[in-house]
């Protein structure tokens, strides 16, 4: 193997890697195009008083001027300009403004970076990113090759493929984390980063399978479904067993499918670790409801077409004591239904919404298994909805979608 070689502008240089805190402090930037567009919203968030100097802008830029981001001189760079300034950057595509830039940079002692010409530098941006509270800043002397390594670590941090397993972001306490509707890859990026931080994990039976098999050895994973409850209701074990780990100074996450909030008991979990001192972080997920539709492409909205979509538990039925749900008013209401935990009463729920006004021949989807490898969706209309889904065999997990923009999308999805 050989070593790589050095970019010709950078050879025999070698860079001391330094973080400023600009806050407050004055930075000129010269030049208002594409390289200043990319380069100022990293340093907006240092809190510099930022000066641009440029004849024009792009778009992006004076919205920046625009919203006090920074301040806009519109002239062309002057002698002088960088009086006071603790750094600058220039990037016109005037190789003479740069120049005249960088000498008056190197006679006020202002680190100056350039755009065009790295060797005329005597400061050079890094590729940069950010993730979990960390700044990730290579410098390679190849711009390509710097950025082609920070997109490699900081997706090696989000996704937990790289980490300081010396080191431990989270004490003990208790994490709620949406796992999203049942791809892996739709968990968010905090929840897979909490994940690859857990001592245990309390999982779903629809959270995503897929991402406890990433797990290393040492965690240990708790299926919730199967915690023996004795005397106590299942969500109390289920509660005593997050409560207990993370007295024992454990970093618990309890993996829950879709987002922690819809149906999902996760505001239950969240009372009882707060009633029990516990610190909880809470990481909201993909729901079902929105994206397992989405997935068999059913969006729950379309311009023109519905003003709203109501997501309703069918647990229960429309005439059972216990259910909470106004059927009437969700069947006189014009906008889309999304039905979960329905499939066993949909034949009560479908003839309810008849009951009180929706057409009989209003589109139905059934979608069981969303965005899992055994997708599947079934059709049907209000009116045979029931027997549908039992001639087909749907079993739950199952979405059911009510309205106009089941069919919204067909033509593109029949190409
Ligand atoms: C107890 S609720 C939990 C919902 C979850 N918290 C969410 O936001 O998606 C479980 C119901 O969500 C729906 N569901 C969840 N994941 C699903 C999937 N991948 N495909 C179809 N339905 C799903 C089903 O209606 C299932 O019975």
């Amino acid at each position: 193997m050989t070593a790589p070689t050095p970019h010709p502008s950078t050879e025999g240089r070698t860079p001391y890697p330094v973080g400023l805190l600009l806050a407050g402090r004055r930075v000129v930037v010269v030049g208002g195009g594409q390289v200043a567009q990319r380069r100022l919203p990293a340093l907006i968030a240092t809190g510099a008083e930022l000066h641009l100097i440029s004849p024009a802008t792009t778009p992006a830029v004076q919205a920046m001027a625009d919203a006090g981001e920074l301040t806009w001189h519109p002239r062309p760079y002057q002698d002088g300009d960088l009086a006071g300034a603790w750094y600058a950057l220039v990037a016109t595509d005037d190789p003479a403004v740069n120049a005249a830039v960088s000498a008056e940079a190197e006679r006020e002692r202002v680190f100056c970076a350039r755009s065009d010409d790295a060797a005329a530098a005597t400061a050079w941006t890094p590729a940069s990113g950010r993730d979990a509270g960390a700044t990730v800043a290579v410098l390679t002397g190849d711009p390509r090759h710097s950025a082609a390594l920070r997109d490699a670590i900081v997706d090696g941090l989000r996704d937990g493929s790289l980490a300081a397993r010396q080191y431990r972001a989270h004490g003990a306490g208790v994490a709620l984390v949406g796992g999203g509707p049942g791809d892996p890859d739709l968990i968010t990026v905090r929840g897979r980063r909490l994940l690859a931080d857990a001592d245990v994990v309390v999982a779903d039976r629809l959270a995503p399978r897929e991402l406890l098999a990433e797990l290393p050895e040492h965690v240990e994973v708790i299926d919730a479904s199967k915690i023996p409850y004795g005397r106590f209701m299942a969500q109390e074990a289920i509660n005593r067993t997050l409560i207990e780990h993370a007295k024992a100074g454990k970093f618990v996450v309890r993996l829950k499918g879709g987002d922690p909030y819809v149906f999902g008991r996760g505001g239950e979990e969240l009372l009882a670790c707060a009633e029990a001192g516990l610190p909880v972080t809470v990481v909201p997920g993909i729901s079902s409801s929105i994206s397992v539709p989405a997935a068999a492409g059913v969006p729950v909205t379309h311009r023109g077409m519905t003003h709203e979509f109501t997501v309703i538990s069918g647990h229960v039925g429309p005439d059972d004591d216990r259910s909470l749900t106004n059927w009437e008013a969700a069947a006189k209401m014009s906008g889309t239904l999304v039905l979960l935990m329905a499939v066993d009463k949909i034949g009560a729920i479908a003839a309810k919404l008849v009951e009180h006004g929706r057409p009989a021949d209003t589109p139905v989807a059934i979608v069981q298994e969303g965005t899992t490898a055994a997708q599947r969706r079934v059709d049907a209309t209000l009116g045979t909805v029931a027997a549908v889904v039992d001639a087909e065999g749907i079993k739950p997990p199952a979405v059911i979608v009510i309205g106009d923009v089941v069919n919204v999308l067909a033509a593109a999805f029949r190409r």
